[in-house]
């Protein structure tokens, strides 16, 4: 702009100059001078005006008021129920000093049945309980792969990975041809393994009361009932005290809906390592003369619905906002 201004005073002075007598060119000269400035002056406080206006009009236009109510926040996710129960699970055992380990969902027949001591007749086996990668595939195979029916295989593979002692706990998706309001066809365990020398019946007893007491409260017992599984001898179903009732009478005076009456929750499967789990490990150190081991599986959204009055499994599936938020 000033540049401009500045051309055009020298193209009209050189114009002025050229075209005047001698004499009048002073006079001539001195008035357009007077003039110059007079317009420059105007320009110079018209651009003044200009700006200001325009900071007027910012501020006006940019004014906040702090008195206005804020914009409603939005809608907040959360963890979905069955990643809370986990991660309050896995805090219980890693606080045990057990580590936190994973392993494949798509299995080996060999890890999820042989190593683990089941009979080539055990029907978990069967199509009908199990879900097979290629239904054409050879059934007893070793090689053949599966959608994992539980997370014990990883006790196997966790002891092939790492000699004694070994203490860890194994959080996973798991898969079963199943489904009503208990049962979906995938659902979560946790696993815990325990190897090392002297460990017996009772520190499993005490590990789970430890964590019976921490998820369902200090008041809880536990108690441990006979029971069959193939990679644990002795095995147990293990019962915590309801925390709903007392003596199977709920608050209401009625017969508690939770423990039926009975004052006592299942809440899982365990048992100590049976030897011939150990011998497909022998040669990691894992000499059934040697060490013990207890191990333990449960549910994860068993635990969620129980600690939370979740009447239908498949309520955790269903994605309803209105539900999902009540955690
Ligand atoms: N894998 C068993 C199940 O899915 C649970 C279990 C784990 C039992 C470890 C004993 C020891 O039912």
């Amino acid at each position: 702009m000033t540049e401009r201004i500045a051309q055009i005073k020298q193209e009209a002075q050189a114009a002025i100059a050229a075209s005047l007598p001698a004499e009048e060119r002073a006079a001539t000269g001195k008035a357009a001078n007077e003039a110059r400035k007079a317009l420059e002056t105007a320009i110079a406080i018209r651009e003044e005006e200009l700006a200001q206006g325009e900071l007027d009009r910012r501020l006006q236009q940019d004014r906040v008021d702090v008195t206005l109510p804020a914009d409603p926040l939005p809608q907040l996710g959360r963890l979905h129920l069955i990643t809370k129960t986990r991660r309050e699970i896995e805090d219980v055992f890693i606080g045990l000093g057990f580590n936190v380990a994973e392993g494949p969902e798509v299995e080996r027949v060999y890890y999820n049945f042989d190593a683990l001591n089941h009979a080539q007749t055990h029907p978990s086996r069967l199509m009908t309980d199990t879900f097979y990668i290629k239904p054409t595939d050879d059934i007893f195979d070793p090689q053949t792969l599966l959608l994992r029916v539980h997370t014990s295989p990883m006790q196997v593979r966790a002891m092939e990975g790492q000699p004694p002692p070994l203490y860890i706990i194994v959080p996973g998706r798991v898969y079963r041809p199943d489904s009503d309001a208990t049962h979906t066809p995938q659902f979560h365990q946790i696993e815990g393994l325990a190897v090392d020398d002297d460990v017996t019946l009772a520190d499993l007893k005490g590990t789970l009361l430890a964590f019976a007491r921490a998820v369902f409260g200090e008041q809880r017992e536990v108690r441990l009932r006979p029971h069959f599984f193939p990679f644990t001898e002795p095995s147990v179903e293990v019962d915590v005290s309801c925390f709903n009732c007392v003596d199977g009478i709920d608050k209401n005076g009625n017969r508690c809906s939770l423990c039926k009456g009975s004052t006592w929750i299942e809440i899982l499967g365990a048992g100590m390592v049976d030897p011939n789990v150990f011998e497909y490990v022998r040669d990691r150190g894992y000499d059934p003369e040697k060490v013990q081991g207890f191990a333990f599986g449960m549910g994860i959204e068993r635990i969620a619905m129980l600690k939370h009055g979740v009447p239908d499994l498949r309520m955790l599936y269903d994605n309803d906002v209105r539900f999902l938020e009540q955690f």
